[in-house]
């Protein structure tokens, strides 16, 4: 009996111990690590597609709640009442009893069809057919996103697409088809609802939603590759009004033209046909953007870089305009253009300081631009605006910051 009580105060203990690690670990997974902006929030009842995810689960538990406490009933009460010191003979036998065989298949079946019809209502409730929503075509690839709007051509040609930034109507379904350019990635954004895994020549569709306008993280949720944590990207939801005018400002956009003379004009000459004499490859050769003759699609589409506000699929964020002129944001973007693969592992984009790095396990060795033409490259990167009230990080109240506060 001793033993017993001293067993039990032991687990109890071990459990008092354990609660506080799983606290920990459980928020380093939810928060993420270097900034307060990358937090995900599960669970958000904003989303319809959480809501009914939140309400199947509370049917299961409840379910399950009762069958603990019908079978706890019936083990106390049969302990209780057949006690030996109670009956000396042996218990009655019930081997062919139909009856209570009955019912005990009965039971486990019905429990089973509950919790079956729950689940099958639910699969039904979050896949409908989407021909009414917002469509957003997204793709993944080491180690980076494009989100693009197959209903919408811009008026300088190609389907509008925005590079780790994507934007979304709130109040309304958005029928997401993934798929993956390489190997298996996995689109998590919790706060729109669900994950899928976004496969190499499959495409996926799912519906998403919020009603409330913000801007929500999303990961990769695939063990990837060496930069599997650095594939970040964030989900914009706007109100209809202002995403009609941003989706139509995105589809009106073309690149501005670098006045002559400018950095800007020396960096599109780089970004367009590189340096041949170094061995710097052309930018345009992996990147797009919308109104140049620039149409690559190896990389992420840069059309409007100068309006994101995260760089290197989300390593760096908060770069708002303010930032992007601090030294410290301007680093970032010169370290990035110059060394990518050094600040992010298994990046593919070349180097550009001559060093050597690894493309599909063979060493390339990168080309080399100067550091006045990497910030040439830089300046006309930041031009790639869309017109200030297409600005979708403007205002937008960014969800998962401790002050909820706007960038
Ligand atoms: Cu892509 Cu992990």
């Amino acid at each position: 009996m001793n033993t017993t009580t001293h067993r039990h105060s032991g687990t109890r203990r071990r459990v008092r111990q354990a609660l506080p690690i799983a606290a920990i670990l459980g928020a380093t997974l939810l928060t993420g690590c270097q900034q307060v902006n990358q937090s995900l929030t599960i669970g958000d009842m904003a989303s319809a597609y959480n809501r009914e995810i939140f309400w199947m689960s509370i049917w299961a538990i409840a379910l399950s709640i009762i069958i603990f406490i019908g079978v706890s009933y019936a083990l106390f009460y049969t302990v209780q009442k057949f006690r030996e010191d109670k009956h000396d003979a042996p218990p009655a036998q019930f081997h062919g009893n139909n009856k209570l065989e009955t019912i005990l298949v009965a039971v486990p079946v019905v429990i089973v069809i509950l919790l079956s019809v729950l689940a099958v209502k639910s699969m039904a409730a979050l896949n409908p057919t989407p021909n009414q929503a917002t469509k957003v075509d997204v793709l993944a690839r080491q180690f980076w996103w494009n989100f693009s709007y197959p209903e919408t051509t811009s008026d300088a040609g190609g389907v509008v697409t925005n590079g780790n930034e994507m934007i979304m109507p709130t109040k309304e379904a958005v029928a997401l088809t993934v798929t993956s350019g390489d190997v298996i990635h996995g689109f998590w954004a919790p706060n729109i609802g669900g994950q899928r895994a976004a496969m190499p020549s499959v495409k996926k569709t799912w519906q998403v939603d919020n009603d409330r306008a913000g801007v929500y993280q999303g990961n990769c949720s695939q063990l990837c590759g060496a930069s599997h944590a650095n594939m970040r990207y964030k989900v914009v939801a706007l109100d209809q009004e202002r995403y009609n005018t941003t989706l139509a400002a995105m589809k009106a956009y073309r690149a501005p033209e670098p006045a002559p003379g400018s950095a800007e004009a020396r960096g599109f000459a780089l970004f367009m046909q590189g340096k041949a004499s170094t061995g710097a490859v052309a930018c345009a050769s992996c990147h797009r953007v919308q109104g140049t003759p620039a149409a690559g699609v190896a990389g992420p589409d840069l059309s409007f870089f100068g309006t994101r506000r995260t760089l290197g699929a989300g390593m760096w964020e908060a770069m708002t305009d303010a930032q992007w002129t601090d030294a410290k944001a301007a680093g970032e973007l010169h370290a990035w253009l110059k060394q990518s693969p050094v600040v992010k592992p298994g990046s593919l984009m070349p180097r550009y300081d001559g060093g050597e790095y690894m493309v599909q396990g063979k060493k390339v060795k990168g080309g080399t631009l100067t550091d006045t033409e990497i910030d040439d490259i830089a300046a006309y990167l930041r031009s790639l605006k869309l017109p200030e009230e297409a600005d979708y990080w403007k205002g937008t109240p960014v969800h998962g910051a401790p002050d909820g506060g706007t960038q």
